[in-house]
Parts: structure tokens; sequence; C-alpha cells
């Protein structure tokens, strides 16, 4: 069977981080791999009380087919939320997804014919990666630097790639405390990198799951308010990780011919999202304190990082080559060791001693592997866990040291 598949899908294997978290089977295992937002701020009231209004309402329309565009309902209200953002769009500029990876495949699927070339920050989050490679995307990649996206390097490099007759499809950022590696753009990138999408007339694809997630420093512009909705940015968002990733809702906002677009090709892959779980993000956005919400999840998640950076501080003092960023928001860290150490190696000795974390090579394309780094979540994990957690990921570390000595 398998000489029947797309050459594709005969070298295609799958996602990384989901295939890592394949191994993570047994509980006794502290993992610090997902990418998981804590049960203990899920909004559990008004998911179930307006599941129950939706099915009371109209039970019949809840879970029956819905418009592939998204509810009406539910535009409207992400209309209104994204203004407290300086975002101003109309309906032909959004469409609803079965998530952020829907809205990031999207993209994938309406710009990329196979060997086309995107531009990405090194690392970048590993399941746009996963995306794109089924599109057989290649890739201008700049090393992220500690204020966001290297646009100089980029720039460079688009135009070599330019003179050769090859223009890059898009950029792909993710610039509020991006997964991997917890770094934030700063604004002077920010404008730098939009200007450089006009100049060069490729559209900038920001991808913005964590933007309510800031623990400290200033709120920065996102691009597409930079851009007032002039059509250079296309905006993917998910409520995974501001409501609940198990909806499974999230949208994309761009220019209109973008947007009808994005809404032909979900009606031909996966064709709508489910109403029901559209009506609690429309209550979650209407009815309930989200600004409240929103709160108590940065203290929760800031209390995390907190005991998470004492935990590493206190295990791996100046000296031992164990580096770390220090990120103003979001769900992870990032995590350097000494290129001695290779951290898939590392990975599988980790859970020998019942730790985990995903081995950051996962988080660059093939041709751009690093193998010196790894990304731990901070928001899941229990204070005891990440205190347990840490120790043992010493303890793993300098075990590789001893075998790699006695090799
Ligand atoms: C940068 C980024 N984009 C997109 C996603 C996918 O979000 P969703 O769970 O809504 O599919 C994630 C999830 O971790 C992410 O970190």
């Amino acid at each position: 069977m398998k000489s029947l598949f797309t050459k594709i899908m005969r070298d295609f294997e799958g996602y990384s981080i989901g295939k890592t978290l394949g191994y993570i089977r047994d509980p006794g295992i502290i993992s610090f791999a997902g990418g998981l937002p804590s049960n203990d701020i899920f909004p559990l009231d008004i998911v179930q009380n307006s599941a129950t209004k939706s099915l009371k309402d109209d039970w019949a329309k809840s879970l029956q087919y819905s418009d592939i565009p998204g509810e009406v309902e539910l535009i409207e209200a992400i209309r209104d939320y994204l203004k407290k953002d300086d975002i101003h769009i109309q309906p032909e500029n959004i469409m609803i997804t079965t998530s952020g990876q829907h809205g990031i495949d999207l993209v994938g699927r309406l710009f990329l014919e196979p060997q086309d070339t995107i531009v990405i920050d090194l690392p970048t989050f590993g399941g746009a990666l996963a995306s794109f490679e089924m599109q057989d995307a290649d890739y201008i990649a700049k090393d992220i630097e500690e204020d966001g996206s290297d646009v100089k390097g980029m720039e460079a490099e688009i135009d070599k790639s330019l003179k050769k007759g090859k223009k890059p499809k898009f950029i792909y950022v993710v610039p509020d405390f991006q997964n991997p590696s917890g770094i934030t753009m700063s604004l002077e990138k920010r404008v730098a990198l939009l200007a450089m999408s006009k100049d060069y007339g490729i559209p900038l694809v920001e991808d913005s799951p964590y933007r309510e997630l800031r623990y400290k420093g200033a709120h920065l512009p996102s691009i597409y308010s930079l851009d007032k909705n002039q059509g250079n940015v296309i905006g993917v968002y998910t409520f995974s990780k501001i409501l609940c990733p198990g909806l499974r809702v999230g949208f994309n906002i761009g220019p209109p011919e973008v947007v009808e677009k994005f809404i032909y090709i979900k009606g031909a892959n996966i064709l709508n999202t489910p109403k029901l779980n559209q009506d609690i993000c429309t209550a979650f956005l209407r009815e309930y304190d989200i600004e409240a919400h929103f709160q108590k999840a940065r203290k929760y998640y800031t209390e995390k990082l907190n005991f998470f950076l004492e935990a590493l501080e206190e295990n791996f003092p100046q000296g031992t080559g164990v580096e770390w960023t220090n990120p103003e928001g979001g769900l992870f860290l990032w995590i350097t060791v000494p290129e001695s150490i290779n951290t898939l190696e590392l990975f599988y000795l980790a859970l020998e001693e019942k730790v985990a974390f995903v081995p950051g090579e996962v988080c660059y394309p093939q041709d751009f592997r690093r193998y010196n780094t790894m990304r731990v979540n901070f928001s899941y994990p229990t204070r005891d866990e990440i205190k347990e957690g840490v120790k043992r990921l010493k303890k793993v570390i300098q075990k590789y040291r001893v075998k790699k000595k006695n090799n």
C-alpha cells in the first residue's frame, strides 16, 4: 500500500512534538513536554452554562452542520473583542477555524506549492513546521534574537533568493512569547518586519495564541494592528490558550481575498467548526468577565513561571553551561545546554529518570537542526512536579555526561 502514498506522505513522519508526547504514557513521568494550559484555570462554569443554554435554545441547530465561515454571533463577538487590541475589521476579514493548527494549515494550503519558500525564525513552532512540511516547504530561516526576528538577516536572504528568481511566499512569526523560545518581538522589530513585508510584497503571518498571557513588560501592538488592516498581515488566533484547547475553536483574520479562499479550503477539508463549541466561545466573549479571567490566568502562570525559574537557578547555577530564556508571557521556557549534549539522546535518558521535555530539534526544519536545546512547559505541572522534575533534569544531565565520558 505504501508505494501508493504521495511522495510527501511517504517521507512525512508526523508531528514531532506529538510523537514525543507519545512516549510519555507512564503516569510516573513528570512531563514538561506538552503545551498544555492548566486545567486549574479553565472556566468550567461558563462552558457548562453556555453549552446547556445552546442546547436548550435550539438543540437541533446546535447539533447540525453549521455555516463554513463560522457563526455570525461569534464573528461579531470576535470583531468587538479585537477592537480592544486596536484591530478593526469587517466580517469579510474573518473566518472561524477549528483551532490555531487548522488556521496555520489553511495558510500553507493556500500559498505553498512544493519547494516554495517560507521565511521563519529559528527555532519556531513545531506544529507549523509539521503543517508546512506537508506542502513540502523550503525555508529562509534565521536565528531569533533576544528582541525577536533577525529582520536584517531575513532581508539579506530574501534578496539572495530573489536574485535566484525565487520569491518567498510568506513570513511566519509568533511575535508574543514565541513557542518555543518564549521570546517577544520588540516594537522596533514589529515595525521593521511589517515594512519588510510591505516592501517585498510578501505577506506576514502573525500567529498569536498567547497575546493575552503577558506577565510582565509593556503591552505591544500586534503587527496586524500596526498594518491597520491594509492587507499585508494574516492573523492566526485560537481560543485554546485563553479558554481551553478541547473546544478546538480559533479564527483567522486577513484581507477578504485570502479569507474567501480560506472558506473554500475549509469547506473542502473539515467543512465546519462545531456550532456548540462556537456558542461556548461567543458566551465566553460576550457574557463572561474575560478581563477577570485573564487576570486570574496571568497571576497563576506568573507564579508557576517564577517557581520554575527559581528551580532552574537552584539546580543549574552559573558555570553548569545550562541557560534559559526569561519570557514575559506564554507557556514555555527555552533551555540551552552545552553543545556536547544532544537533547534527543537526553530525552530518552530522561524518560528512564521519569522526566520529559521537548527536544529542541523538532522546532527546527530538517536542514537547520540544532541539537542542544529543549523546550519546557511551566504552565501545566504542579509546583511539586516542577521542583522534583527540575531536580531529575539535573540528575539526567549529570548521568548523560558520565555516560559520554565512559563511551
Ligand atoms: C504558536 C502556536 N500556534 C498555534 C498553536 C496551535 O493551537 P491550537 O491548539 O489551537 O491548534 C499552538 C499550540 O501550541 C502554538 O503554540
